[in-house]
């Protein structure tokens, strides 16, 4: 069989890469021709219907979540969303299952002579945001351990993101997002002296790997709340050939002294943990950061004013029905006033769209916007709130 990915990928058979194709494929296939026809059903169909009853247009996705629910389309088109995904963390599991004793001996001999560290803390509680639910219906979620040196919540996240991501954030390395926050740091802190990284919510290190090339020579550390996570992420970083410093721990409070890090970045985390936690977060950012130092937070991109009514809902179908609690609320979050409320001047904090790039490209004028000016949605693009510490 044709090895696929970095040595420590979960390969998959013939037939279970057939039945990961086939529910991505569905998947695909429903993106493509059911969403505009769902689109269709609420624009034409709802939205008159209410105006009709009740002479207003609905103006947000809550205004229309019942009589839409009332269709039966729009109820297919929901289990069909439903199903998919956890087809594909079935056909996943099971392969996982199979190879699990021989990708355990690959993940030890990565940890015979590493260039990094791996520290782990049982103590560390989870957070009840990352306990109470399997976040994107994830069996396990990211901290379930049901062996001694458990890492399949990491081999099950790593192939899962690829294989749901394809080939849009860089194939099988997934370290598109971590190449866009590069590129954010060339283009706008150009001048940053990167010598010390942190990466809060690490996860399997996709971002991780991305950011510590891009800053070669830099001592990077990592960390998340999730033992599976981060056995796996280290295993995988040593097989890619990149010296990280892994950790369990919170990123709400690190162990890391005051004015420790000239860059600290996040990538998807912070719509995974509640408003309270994100305030908590950025704080801990401005105590970790040395004067100069910068923090990147790349977040998944819907900003509710800026979209549409059914892509508004399609943002609410992540927290209603897909485990995403937050996902709804950070919509609506203004990170710059979050980040001035954690102590950074107002002058100082950055907030916009940035295209996804799949290696470090130095482009500000065509990769930053505050907005859409058209009032186009900005799909395709990452979220980023960055900002400078005085
Ligand atoms: C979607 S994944 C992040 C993916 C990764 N940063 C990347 O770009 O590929 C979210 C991760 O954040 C971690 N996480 C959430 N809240 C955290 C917290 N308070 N402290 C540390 N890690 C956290 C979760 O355990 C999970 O692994």
């Amino acid at each position: 069989m044709q090895h696929f990915g970095h040595a420590v990928m979960p390969q998959a058979t013939h037939d279970e890469q057939a039945m990961e194709d086939h529910f991505i494929g569905m998947r695909m296939w429903a993106v493509r021709n059911l969403d505009p026809l769902d689109k269709r059903l609420l624009n034409e169909v709802v939205v008159p219907e209410i105006e009709a009853r009740t002479g207003d247009r609905p103006r947000n996705s809550a205004a229309v979540r019942t009589p839409l629910e009332a269709h039966p389309f729009h109820r297919f088109w929901l289990s069909l969303n439903f199903q998919y995904q956890d087809r594909i963390w079935q056909s996943i599991g099971g392969s996982i299952d199979r190879q699990y004793d021989t990708l355990r001996d690959v993940v030890a001999a990565h940890d015979v002579t590493p260039s990094g560290t791996l520290t782990l803390d049982p103590d560390l509680n989870p957070p009840r945001y990352i306990d109470a639910f399997d976040h994107h219906r994830m069996p396990g979620s990211y901290h379930v351990e049901t062996a001694d040196d458990d890492f399949r919540a990491g081999a099950m996240y790593d192939r899962f993101a690829t294989t749901y991501l394809r080939n849009h954030n860089g194939g099988w390395r997934n370290d598109g997002r971590g190449h866009t926050i590069v590129s954010h740091v060339r283009d706008f802190y150009p001048d940053l002296a990167v010598e010390r990284i942190l990466d809060l919510g690490c996860s399997v290190g996709h971002s991780t790997v991305a950011i510590a090339a891009g800053f070669a020579g830099a001592d990077v550390q990592a960390i998340d709340i999730g033992a599976p996570m981060l056995r796996y992420a280290h295993a995988r970083a040593e097989a890619m050939g990149e010296t990280i410093h892994f950790s369990q721990q919170n990123a709400e409070a690190t162990d890391f002294p005051d004015a420790s890090f000239d860059l600290i970045t996040s990538s998807v985390m912070l719509h995974e943990t509640s408003a309270s936690a994100m305030r908590t977060i950025f704080a801990e950012c401005h105590r970790l950061l040395r004067p100069g130092g910068v923090m990147v937070h790349l977040e998944v991109p819907p900003r509710r004013e800026h979209l549409e009514l059914w892509e508004q809902m399609r943002c609410d179908f992540e927290s209603h029905y897909n485990n995403e609690p937050f996902m709804a609320a950070i919509s609506r979050t203004d990170f710059a006033e979050v980040a001035v409320r954690a102590g950074f001047d107002p002058a100082d904090v950055r907030v916009g769209y940035r295209k996804g790039v799949t290696e470090p490209r130095v482009d500000r004028e065509d990769f930053f916007t505050a907005g859409d000016p058209e009032g186009r949605t900005m799909l395709g693009s990452w979220y980023i709130c960055s900002a400078i510490k005085r």
